[in-house]
Parts: structure tokens; C-alpha cells; sequence
């Protein structure tokens, strides 16, 4: 493990108080600090009483958390529960079957409101449907969509059957569709004939087809495909279902399947340190608290709210803060199915206009790719938007800078909105680490001070917890609900990943950290692993540098490194050894393009490297191992001041340096 500290430290200067938020659910440090002793009284105690308060159960459990087969951890585990019920029938109950639950906005502007009464019926449409497939409680279900209704739908219906979901980010290649499918063991893919981004329409469907026709996907039975653009598609009758024909019909009541609370939810694929994506699973009960708790008190959600979070269903912020914590909250949200630059860079804040949003979570790339633009167009500045509707403002996904933070807090925030940084990772299930509205003094680019009840801390390779102001690695004392219950097929890579020996029990984040002497806030200084962070999109250097070595024809070898990006936080860079001459000028531009569109194809867009370098060889050390911190400095553009004393091939450097 490497300890990198980045230059993105959080701005030295007084913390910004908390506007006076009378009701608060969380309601000054006074009320923070009384939850955090409350947990560190009685732990298991804490959570139990909140899964009580947050989570309706068909039958009570006994036990709160069970370590006895520790680091695979249960929690409520013989309390009996459904999700869809909490999210749908539950506030039908409640006599909020008539309040929207979704503002869909369509990438061309048009706008679907759905009230809890209509997503409750659709889901058990889709539900009985999936049923009569045969598809039943265990079973695994790809959902292959963009932003939709039917997305969110697909997911609950799932959950109601207690079947166990694996949504895949509609941007993902064939071959990353098929590699999960495969692992997750499919029964059934749900897609759409085509997604609609920025006024293009891209392929859904085709990319099934192609993901199918790789082999390795006989565990899929069918295929149902929301009709969403209505181009012409290739069909097979002997697995493709038109998902409308299959739910017309189909009675709008389902009774659901409870499951135990450990029960899997869902299983989300991310990047880590080996080329093989990993399937994080997650379990029903401890999962739903935390994603309703912190949806709560992180947004200080109120019932008159409307949410707004920008992210996809196809990652973990779109599972717990889109389909599952404010649904399980009886909120309005909104749901947006296009980009923030179409038709103009002004959409965000035209969209937070005309539908009143008061609570809106966003990524920082987002962010800083925004104010480019409106520096080069006032036309999309977000003065020209009326965004008084505001309340509260929320990043995720990657460190933000002071300078965005500033500029988000003032232009958009109008200066009075509090931002909640929330640090929180795919495994974590909801947030760890952030600020609480009406509680968290802010300070910019820092996430401040744990969740009540999560025991962050900052510590060195042998366990050890480290003073304040020293940099380390961030860890988690003790577990929690949402925690990751294991990897899917995998619990020894669960075991070796997450709870190395040497942390004596401690969950390893695989992030840096420090810690502020004075406030004792968090600032995250970035992976300690080989994972990237490309505008909030995680990517294993693995992963990359297995795409391009796939490229037998072209490529030798290839080693993949990450360099600060002003936009997109880090941008991928490639150093690569082709099977012929080192390749320079035009020649080396076009066999570039030539890898990057290879990488697209087979990962997806998100992971094509951004720079891409050739040399007659890598600099490697004389046992043969390539020197990753060596080529860092090189991909920085940085001088190489560090030791090479150990390095077999010196003149290589050099080389790799002028190649740009
Ligand atoms: C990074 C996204 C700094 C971090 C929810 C983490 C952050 C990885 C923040 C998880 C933040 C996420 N400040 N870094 N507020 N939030 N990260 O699994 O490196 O897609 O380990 O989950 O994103 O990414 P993932």
C-alpha cells in the first residue's frame, strides 16, 4: 500500500457555521454528538432502535449485529422484511398513494409525473410478469438500462419477488455486459431498445445481443425490452419479450416476498485492484436503514421536499439515494434521463427552476465542467436561473475542490445552501463520512466528521491509529448495516480486500486520509490502491491495461497510471510497448485512437485513456516488476527526482517523457 497525499487538501481557513435550521433532523453539534455517544454506549443498540424507527418489519428480530462469523457480519438477520413494500405500499398506507413520487424528465424536455399509487402498480405488473417467467426469490436479474421509470420499476419489482438485482451502467461495452452476466449467473436481462443521451439515441438492445452472442450467458432465459425509442431492433422470439406486452394484463397487486434481512438485495460490480470487476452484494435489511437513515438526516429530507440527485441508476448513489432511500421516505424526486449540457450547459439549473428543487446532489465533475462552461457563455450561468427553491446542496463520488466548492455554495447555493460532501463508497452502502445540514460547521473539501455511529479512522500499515495531521489510511473500527456482505462468489477476495490481517479487524476503505488537529474533520487524499477516479466513475488500472493487452496484433505490454485532470479529477494514462517500432508523430496519433476506441469496446467510453505514450520497453525494476510510482511522475509531466537507483532500463525514462 502506497500513501499518496494529493494536492487537494481542504482550505485552510474558519469553518462556515450552519445556517440556523429550525427542525432539523439532526439539529446542531450538541444533537450530532449525543448520536455518536449514543452509539458508542450501546452499538448494536443504536442501530437497532433506528432500524425499528426507519424500517417496517413483517416480523421483529432478535438480534441486532452478529460478529460470530466476523468479517462476515449480519445484522437484524432473523427480522422479516420486503424493500418494495417500505418504498411503495408503505406510503400508500400512509396516505401518500396520491403524492408524486417521480418527476421524469426525458432528455428532450418532456416531463412524467408518477404518483406512489401508479409505481406501486406498475411494480407489481412488472413483478407478476417477471413471476409468470419463472423468475423467482434468489434468482439473479441484469438490468440494462438508462434512466428511466422503468429502470427504477425494474428494480423494485425485483425487490418485491426477492429476486436479486445487478443493474450495469448502460455505458458498459458487450464484453463488461457479458462478464457480468456471467458472474451474477442471470436468469433473466431487462433493457430497452435504445437510450436517449444529448439528442442521440445509443444502443441498448444490440449491445445485449452482442453481450449474449460471446457465450458464457446460458443462465439467461429471457430478455424483456422496454420500448423507449422505438427504432427498429433485432429479435429473437425465442428469448426476447417486449416488456408492455409482458406486464399488459398482469393484476396490480403482488404480494410480496419477505425475506429474511440478509437476504441480497442487489449485487452492484465495481473496480479494484485485479482486472476482474467485483461484485459487491448487498443484504435487505441493514442496506434499506442506512439508505432511508442518511437520506434523512444527510439531505435533512422533509416531507415537502423535492430531491433531485443526478446520478445514474447504474451506480451505487443512483440504488440508494434514487430507488430505494427516498422512495422509502415518501419523497418527490426527480429523475432526469439526458446530460447536463443538452441542450445547453444550462440545463441543471433550469431544470432546478421549473421543478422547484430544494435538495440537489451532484457529482464535482459535473460541477467544474459547468463552470467552464458558463465562463465561455452567461447565457448558462446559473444566475440567470431562479434557483431560490434550494435548501441544500450535495457532492459525491470524488474529492472536490475549494475552488468548486466555492463557486457551487455561492452561484448555485446562492450563498446559503450548506453542502454535504459525503464520502461513501459502492461497498458502503450509504454515506460514511459527511457533514449534517443543520448540525456540521463546513469547511471546503473536507467531508468533516463520520455519521453517527460509523467508526472512521485514520491509521498506518500495522493498525495503528495515527495522530491528527498525519496522513494514513482510512479504515472502519466497526461494522455497520449497509456494510458489503461479501463479493459475489468470492468471499475470499471479500476477506483479503476488506479486512486484511494486519488491520486487526478494522474494514479497509482503500482510500487516504487526514485528519484536521483543530476540528478533527476528514479530508480524503485519494485510493491507495490501483483504482482511478475518472469523473467519479471508478476504474481499476488493471482492468485498463488487461483491455489493452487483449490487443494481441498491437499491443506487448501496457501499464495504466492516473495524473491530476483539472475536470474530470484524474484522467487515465497509458504507457504502452507496442509488438512493432515505437511508433511517433502522425503514426503514433492514429494507432492512439486506434487503442482508445479498443478500450472503449471492450470496457466502455468511461475508460479510454486519456494520454496514451509509447516506449520501446517500461521502466522496470531487475526483478521485472514495472515501476508504477516512476511513471506517475512521467505521466505528471513532473522531473524524475526520485531514487532510479533500482531501476534496469534508466534511459527508458527519458524516452517515455518525450513521447507526449
Ligand atoms: C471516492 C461512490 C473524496 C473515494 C459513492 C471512494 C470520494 C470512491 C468522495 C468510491 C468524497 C467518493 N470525497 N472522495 N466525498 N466520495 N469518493 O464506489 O475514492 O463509485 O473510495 O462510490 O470514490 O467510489 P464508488
Amino acid at each position: 500500500m502506497e500513501i499518496i497525499v494529493s494536492a487537494n487538501e481542504a482550505r485552510k481557513s474558519s469553518p462556515i457555521p450552519p445556517p440556523d435550521m429550525k427542525g432539523a433532523h439532526v439539529a446542531g453539534m450538541e444533537a450530532y454528538r449525543s448520536l455518536v455517544a449514543e452509539a458508542e454506549a450501546d452499538y448494536s443498540g443504536y442501530w437497532s432502535r433506528l432500524a425499528r424507527q426507519f424500517v417496517s418489519w413483517k416480523s421483529d428480530f432478535t438480534v441486532g449485529l452478529d460478529d460470530s462469523q466476523a468479517p462476515f457480519f449480519k445484522w437484524f438477520a432473523d427480522g422479516m422484511l420486503n424493500v418494495s413494500y417500505n418504498c411503495l405500499d408503505r406510503q400508500v398506507e400512509r396516505g401518500l398513494g396520491g403524492k408524486t413520487a417521480l418527476v421524469f424528465e426525458a432528455d428532450d424536455g418532456q416531463v412524467t409525473r408518477i404518483d406512489y399509487r401508479e409505481l406501486l402498480a406498475r411494480t407489481c405488473r412488472l413483478a407478476n410478469a417477471l413471476k409468470a417467467r419463472g423468475v423467482s426469490k434468489g434468482d439473479r436479474v441484469v438490468i440494462y438500462m438508462s434512466m428511466s421509470i422503468e429502470g427504477i420499476v425494474a428494480m423494485q419489482a425485483c425487490a418485491r419477488i426477492g429476486a436479486t438485482h445487478s443493474v450495469v451502467f448502460g455505458g458498459f461495452s458487450a464484453q463488461s455486459l457479458r462478464d457480468r452476466i456471467q458472474d451474477a449467473g442471470a436468469v433473466m436481462v431487462v433493457t430497452a431498445d435504445e437510450q436517449l443521451r444529448g439528442g442521440k439515441r445509443l444502443p441498448l438492445k444490440a449491445i445485449v445481443d452482442e453481450a449474449i452472442a460471446l457465450g458464457g450467458c446460458e443462465t439467461v432465459r429471457d430478455v424483456l425490452v422496454y420500448r423507449r425509442t422505438g427504432s427498429d431492433i433485432a429479435w429473437d422470439a425465442s428469448r426476447d419479450r417486449w416488456l408492455h406486452e409482458e406486464t399488459d394484463g398482469q393484476p396490480q397487486n403482488c404480494e410480496p416476498e419477505w425475506v429474511g434481512a440478509e437476504h441480497p438485495l442487489f449485487i452492484l460490480y465495481t473496480s479494484g485492484s485485479t482486472g476482474k470487476p467485483k461484485g459487491v452484494q448487498h443484504s435487505s435489511g441493514g442496506y434499506l436503514l442506512h439508505a432511508a437513515l442518511t437520506t434523512q438526516w444527510t439531505f435533512d429530507l422533509r416531507p415537502d421536499d423535492v430531491f433531485w440527485s443526478t446520478a445514474d441508476i447504474g451506480w451505487i448513489t443512483g440504488h440508494t439515494y434514487i430507488a430505494y432511500g427516498p422512495l422509502a421516505l415518501g419523497a418527490t424526486q426527480v429523475v432526469f434521463e439526458g446530460v447536463p449540457t443538452y441542450p445547453d450547459a444550462g440545463r441543471f439549473w433550469k431544470m432546478i427552476q421549473d421543478h422547484r428543487v430544494t435538495v440537489f446532489y451532484t457529482a464535482p465533475t459535473a460541477i467544474r465542467s459547468l463552470i467552464k462552461a458558463s465562463e465561455g457563455n452567461e447565457q448558462v450561468h446559473p444566475q440567470r436561473y431562479d434557483l431560490a427553491s434550494l435548501r441544500i446542496l450535495g457532492t459525491v463520488g470524488e474529492p472536490i475542490n475549494p475552488a468548486a466548492w466555492e463557486w457551487f455554495h455561492r452561484h448555485v447555493g446562492g450563498g446559503r445552501c450548506p453542502i454535504v460532501d459525503t464520502f461513501w463508497q459502492t461497498e458502503t452502502g450509504g454515506h460514511m463520512i459527511t457533514p449534517l445540514p443543520g448540525a456540521t460547521p463546513l469547511v471546503p473539501g473536507s467531508c468533516t466528521l463520520p455519521f453517527p455511529g460509523i467508526a472512521a479512522a485514520v491509521v498506518d500499515e500495522t493498525g495503528a491509529e495515527l495522530p491528527d495531521g498525519q496522513g494514513g489510511i482510512l479504515v472502519v473500527r466497526k461494522p455497520w448495516p449497509s456494510m458489503i456482505r461479501t463479493i459475489w462468489g468470492d468471499p475470499e477476495r471479500f476477506r483479503s480486500s476488506y479486512y486484511p490481517p494486519e488491520l486487526g479487524g478494522s474494514y479497509l476503505a482503500g482510500d487516504g486520509a487526514i485528519r484536521d488537529p483543530a476540528t478533527g474533520y476528514f479530508t480524503i487524499t485519494g485510493r491507495i490502491d490501483d483504482v482511478l477516479n475518472v469523473s467519479g466513475h471508478r476504474m481499476g488500472t488493471m482492468e485498463i491495461e488487461s483491455a489493452l493487452v487483449s490487443c494481441t496484433d498491437l499491443v506487448a505490454e501496457a501499464a495504466v497510471v492516473g495524473r491530476p485532470d483539472e475536470t474530470t479529477g484524474e484522467a487515465i494514462c497509458a504507457f504502452v510497448v507496442l509488438k512493432r517500432a515505437r511508433p511517433s508523430g502522425d503514426e503514433a496519433r492514429q494507432i492512439a485512437n486506434e487503442l482508445r476506441n479498443w478500450v472503449a469496446k471492450e470496457i466502455g467510453p468511461i475508460a479510454k485513456p486519456k494520454d496514451i505514450r509509447f516506449g520501446d520497453n517500461l521502466p522496470k525494476t531487475r526483478s521485472g516488476k514495472i515501476m508504477r510510482r516512476l511513471l506517475r511522475s512521467v505521466a505528471r509531466g513532473e522531473g524524475i527526482a526520485q531514487d532510479t537507483s533500482t531501476l534496469e532500463n534508466p534511459a527508458i525514462l527519458e524516452q517515455l517523457a518525450q513521447s507526449n
